[in-house]
């Protein structure tokens, strides 16, 4: 079934290119009508729920300014404390309950699958914002949206991704939503943090993985925070934290339309000083998650 009214996004591989490029017209369209402050209120009278397992600044924030925006009216919680959850309901009965209540369910949660179960209990739409290392398909939206509103395309471009590509979510689903389009791939990452081996078996893209930091001739440079929470071993983190930051010094060479992108939060990954650079795009990324997400829920609940 294509995506649309009624759809879960648990994964990116439950959009196919046209989807993709669906989503990137209607994002550009919310986009404009932000901008004009003319948005429809195509949501009104709707409830979605925004349930948040982890940490999260900007994708619960724009998650519900996007609901927001479109009219609809938004519950949920953001950590567990408060919620019954401390008593110790499973995540099916909580899931099961609010499914009742909304109308459309952005989920986070630290489990990897958790967000495939939600979507087995519930009813209404379940937008996944994240379950553990696993997927992130949202912002691989934003992701894309981003390039292709800065280069026109997504294919040709030699795209390299840096940082902790073992338990990085946004770049396990980045590379698999490439997919969808002819690149080139670099990995570069510590011997310990290498895209993991179910992940590069589904890649088609070609590509080629170095520990070397070096962004000379690609078109994109995405930047990874090491995904701390996720280590089971906190010497294997020590080992492997600030080995790579992005400075002015690493840029030299860089082509010049190249974009330094970043999911963000950033630890030490990005120096200060390159924000003030051509180069930096993280903080329209960030932005471009509003209407990407404002895409995703208008598409699951409308059609
Ligand atoms: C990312 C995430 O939660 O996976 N953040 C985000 O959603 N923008 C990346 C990260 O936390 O490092």
């Amino acid at each position: 079934m294509a995506f649309g009214k009624g759809s879960d996004l648990i994964s990116v591989r439950d959009l196919e290119k046209k989807d993709f490029e669906e989503l990137f017209k209607r994002a550009r369209k919310c986009e404009e009508a932000v901008a004009k402050n003319r948005v429809k209120k195509v949501l009104e009278g709707r409830v979605v729920a925004s349930l948040f397992f982890e940490p999260s600044t900007r994708t619960r924030l724009s998650s519900e300014s996007a609901a927001q925006r479109l009219g609809a009216r938004v519950i949920g919680f953001s950590g567990t404390e408060g919620t019954s959850i401390q008593k110790g309901e499973t995540l099916a009965d909580t899931v099961e309950m609010v499914d009742k209540y909304a109308d459309a369910i952005f989920m986070r949660h630290p489990l990897e699958g958790s967000a495939r179960l939600a979507a087995e209990v519930a009813e209404s739409p379940v937008i996944n914002c994240g379950d553990g290392a696993n997927q992130h398909p949202t912002q691989t939206l934003l992701d894309l949206y981003t390039i292709k509103k800065e280069f026109g395309r997504i294919d040709g471009l030699e795209i390299t991704l840096i940082g902790d590509l073992k338990y990085g979510r946004t770049v396990h689903s980045l590379a698999l939503a490439l997919n969808n389009y002819r690149i080139r791939l670099r990995f570069v990452s510590h011997a310990s943090l290498q895209m993991p081996e179910y992940v590069k078996k589904e890649i088609r893209n070609p590509f080629i993985e170095s520990a070397r930091l070096d962004v000379r001739g690609c078109d994109v440079a995405y930047v990874t925070r090491i995904q701390k929470e996720r280590f089971t071993d906190p010497m294997e983190y020590e080992r492997v934290k600030g080995i790579y930051k992005i400075t002015p010094r690493v840029l030299e060479g860089a082509k010049k339309d190249m974009i330094i992108m970043h999911p963000l939060p950033r630890v030490d990954e990005i120096s200060k000083e390159v924000d003030s650079t051509p180069y930096a795009r993280y903080f329209e990324q960030a932005e471009n998650g509003l209407f990407a997400r404002m895409a995703v829920l208008d598409a699951v609940i409308n059609g």
